[in-house]
């Protein structure tokens, strides 16, 4: 597997506490990360990709801006507020609008933000952020926000005194990053838990790490196994964290797959046959939302029907019409898709709409009878290193008919 797309979006924003050189290995070559390497670079970061291995020197920063261009791109580019505002003092971030499935809100991030004593205002569509040095603060967040967390988190580590951080996101992309801002000289206590303790400090250096691996990249692996593997075959997906993925694994051996689990690989054996079996997506450790699209194309051949619930995003059911198109039996009420198991999935062209639906319309298409055409793959480059390749090795019939390569 690549090293994780959403930890490598947060880790790289976190360059810009402390100016210097960091060497953030195991960086996945994907669009999201040049998307971010650019918008630092247009603050002046410097930046090299290569081999997998982001080198990254801020030592001259000197635009404290991420303009809607960026944002519209890519939500994530919302994570060098904390940063600049911490850093610098100053920060003037387009708001993110929404996305492929709805209004993706920032509001937790600009309360936790003021919180912490930075002041902010909304404008012509972009947050103006100012601040002297930062002060601890205790903050709860009512829903629990990955980028919230981040963000304020970022923020924290260079305030005067301590901050606490209430119903804080527990993902593995979130630890990775409290890791790495200690390894930074930061002072983080309860990473892994949601309470967070944060001890500011007057400054921070850079540091090097190692980027963990992408857990959803290996479940979408692990679910075309269950999909599409002949019965009695085994995949392997190598250099991923069985530990982050308990939820996923769960569920596949539930759904009749034979799974073993080592230390950094998980094999799955397919068993002929899929049984449905429900899901309901929450926060971690539960089912992550980002496996909901590539769950229900393996339910859409289940023998029998599975409720797949999503929680955290509710209209989060674009690559639905899609896998209808070709021949799935699933209807939508409010964040509920009741999937009904069909014997076969016909090949039609479908559209890719967001980064996880076209990871499920790839899936359906490689075992629905006849060719199956993934228009707008410029979506799955987002989040999957040479998916095609990497399916192309594990037997697929797949390839990339335009497009330019990531
Ligand atoms: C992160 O997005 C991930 N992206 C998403 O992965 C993932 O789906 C999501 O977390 C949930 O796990 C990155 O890490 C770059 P949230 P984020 O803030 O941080 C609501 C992918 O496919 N909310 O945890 O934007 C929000 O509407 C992407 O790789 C507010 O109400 O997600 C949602 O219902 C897609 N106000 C819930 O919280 C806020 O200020 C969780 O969102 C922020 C969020």
């Amino acid at each position: 597997m690549s090293g994780a797309k959403n930890a490598s979006l947060a880790l790289m924003p976190a360059t810009l506490l402390a100016p210097g050189t960091y060497t953030l290995q195991n960086t996945p070559t994907l669009r999201d990360v040049t998307t971010m390497s650019r918008l630092l670079e247009s603050m002046g970061v410097g930046i090299v990709h290569a081999d997998h291995t982001l080198t990254v020197d801020s030592s001259h920063v000197t635009r404290f801006e991420a303009p809607y261009e960026h944002v519209k791109k890519m939500r994530a580019s919302i994570y060098v507020l904390g940063p600049l505002v911490a850093r610098y003092g100053a920060a003037h971030v387009s708001l993110p609008g929404g996305c492929a499935w709805g209004p993706r809100p920032v509001n937790l991030h600009i309360e936790g933000l003021r919180k912490l004593g930075v002041e902010i205002k909304l404008d012509a569509g972009y947050i103006l952020a100012k601040a002297t040095r930062l002060r601890g603060a205790r903050i709860v967040f009512d829903v629990s926000s990955v980028g919230a967390t981040g963000n304020v988190m970022m923020a924290a580590v260079l305030a005067k005194g301590t901050t606490v951080i209430d119903n804080a996101a527990m993902e593995p992309e979130i630890s990775a990053l409290a890791e790495f801002l200690v390894r930074m000289g930061a002072r983080i206590n309860g990473i892994g838990s949601n309470h967070l303790e944060i001890e500011g400090v007057d400054e921070l250096h850079p540091a090097d790490c190692t980027t963990i691996p992408d857990r959803i990249e290996a479940g979408t692996f692990l679910v075309a196994a269950a999909i599409a593997g002949k019965k009695g075959s085994k995949v392997r997906v190598e250099r991923c964290n069985p530990g982050h993925m308990s939820a996923v694994t769960t569920k596949l051996e539930d759904a009749g797959a034979t799974l073993t689990i080592g230390e950094d690989f998980i094999e799955l054996e397919p068993s002929g046959e899929i049984r449905p079996v429900n899901v309901t997506t929450s926060i971690y450790s539960g089912f992550p939302t980002d496996m909901q699209a590539q769950w229900i194309a393996l339910m859409s051949l289940a023998g029998g029907t599975s409720i797949v619930t999503d929680t955290i995003y509710f209209d989060r059911f674009m690559h639905v019409p899609e896998l209808i198109r070709l021949g799935a039996n699933i209807t939508v009420k409010e964040n509920i898709a009741t999937v009904v198991g069909v014997e076969k999935l016909k090949g039609a062209k479908v559209m890719s709409t967001d980064l996880r639906a076209s990871a499920s319309l790839i899936l359906a298409g490689l075992i629905a009878e006849g060719t199956t055409d993934v228009l707008r793959v410029y979506h799955l480059d987002r989040g999957y290193e040479r998916i095609e390749k990497k399916l192309s090795g594990l037997g697929a019939d797949i390839q990339r008919v335009s497009g330019e390569e990531f």
